[in-house]
C-alpha cells in the first residue's frame, strides 16, 4: 500500500533537527506540505513531496493538471521559492529560536492561575510518538470560558490570531514569522483573562463525546445533486444531507452531502453554536439542505426496510 501523508502542520520539519521525523524522512510515498502555514510563504502555496519508485509520477502530473490552473500564480511560485530558500539556508537557527520562545511562553503561561499548558511530557504519557513543540496547547475551560470564547477574545481585545478552538482548549501556532512580541501579547492576554474570569465562572464540565460514526447513504455527489429542499435542523433527524457542515476553526465537516443526519449530529452542531463557534453552511444556523427523497429517482428503489429505519 502507497503511503500518503498530510502534513499541512509539519513543513517546518525538513528544516530542524529538534523537530519531530518528517514524513519524507519516515519514507512515506507522498506527502502534502502547507508552507504558508509554517514555513513563510503566501497563503494558497503548498508544496507535494514524493519518494521513491511506487509513486506514478505522470499519474500525479495529470491529476494535478485536472484540478490546476493552466495559468500558475508567478507570486506564489516566487514566494515558495523565497521561503524554501530562507527556510534551507536560515531554518535551523530560526527554529532553534523558535523552541527557545516556545518554551519561554510555555512556562510563562503555566504560572497564570486558571491555565493548563499541555506540553510535551502530557502527550507522551498519552502515547504521542513525538511532539512538535512549536504548538501551544492550552486548556482554558478552569477560566469558566471555552475555547471558542477565548479565540475571539485573543482576537478582538489582544490581537492574537489563534490557530484553532475546541471547547475546551485553544492551539497557538508558531511560525518562522513569530516574534517575541507576538508571544508576549499571547501571555498578556491570557494573565487578562485569568484576572478577570479565574473564580469569577464556574469551571467547564469535563465532556464526554459519544460519537455515533456517521452513516453515508450515498455518494457525495450523489446527494449534492439530487432534488432538494430547506427543513428546520431540529426535523432533520433521519434525512440525507445535501449540504457540508462545518464548525470553524478548524473545519472538518461534521456532516457531509450523502450523510444520513442523526440526532447525535444534531446536538453536536447545536453543542458548538451555544459554545460560540461559527457554523459554515449554506443557510443559517436553523435550517439545513436535505436531499427531497420523495422526488429522488434513487430513494425510488429503496426498500422498505431501509425507509423504516
Ligand atoms: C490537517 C490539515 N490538512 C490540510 C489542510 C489544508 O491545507 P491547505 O490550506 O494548504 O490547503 C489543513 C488546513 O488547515 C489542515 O489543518
Amino acid at each position: 500500500m502507497k503511503v500518503i501523508v498530510d502534513e499541512a502542520h509539519g513543513a517546518q520539519f525538513y528544516f530542524s533537527d529538534k523537530l519531530p521525523l518528517s514524513a519524507m524522512e519516515c519514507d512515506a510515498d507522498m506527502t502534502a506540505i502547507s508552507m504558508h502555514k509554517t514555513a513563510g510563504s503566501f497563503t494558497q502555496s503548498s508544496a507535494i513531496l514524493c519518494k521513491g519508485d511506487r509513486v506514478d509520477y505522470s499519474r500525479l502530473r495529470s491529476s494535478l493538471n485536472m484540478l490546476q490552473s493552466t495559468s500558475p500564480s508567478s507570486l506564489l511560485i516566487a514566494s515558495l521559492d523565497v521561503a524554501r530558500k530562507t527556510m534551507y539556508f536560515e531554518g535551523q537557527k530560526r527554529i532553534d529560536k523558535l523552541l527557545s520562545m516556545a518554551k519561554d511562553t510555555r512556562n510563562k503561561l503555566s504560572q497564570i492561575p486558571g491555565i493548563t499548558v499541555y506540553d510535551r511530557e502530557y502527550f507522551i504519557k498519552h502515547n504521542s510518538f513525538d511532539y512538535d513543540e512549536t504548538k501551544i496547547i492550552v486548556k482554558v475551560s478552569d477560566l469558566g470560558l471555552s475555547g471558542f470564547e477565548v479565540y475571539k477574545m485573543m482576537r478582538q481585545k489582544y490581537n492574537v490570531q489563534l490557530e484553532l478552538a475546541e471547547s475546551h482548549i485553544i492551539l497557538a501556532v508558531l511560525t518562522i514569522g513569530t516574534t517575541k512580541q507576538h508571544l508576549d501579547s499571547l501571555v498578556q492576554g491570557f494573565k487578562k483573562l485569568s484576572t478577570e474570569y479565574y473564580k469569577q465562572r464556574d469551571k467547564l464540565p469535563k465532556i464526554d463525546f459519544d460519537y455515533t460514526y456517521p452513516e453515508a447513504y450515498a455518494r457525495p455527489r450523489d446527494a449534492y445533486h439530487a432534488p432538494n429542499k430547506i427543513i428546520e435542523l431540529d426535523k432533520a433527524t433521519g434525512e440525507i444531507a445535501a449540504e457540508q457542515v462545518m464548525i470553524y476553526p478548524p473545519g472538518i465537516p461534521m456532516l457531509i452531502p450523502g450523510e444520513i443526519i442523526s440526532a447525535d449530529v444534531i446536538d453536536d452542531i447545536k453543542f458548538y453554536l451555544s459554545k460560540g463557534s461559527a457554523l459554515q453552511s449554506d443557510l443559517d444556523e436553523n435550517h439545513i439542505r436535505v436531499v427531497d427523497k420523495e422526488n429522488w429517482l434513487k430513494w425510488e428503489g429503496e426498500t422498505d426496510e431501509f425507509q423504516k429505519s
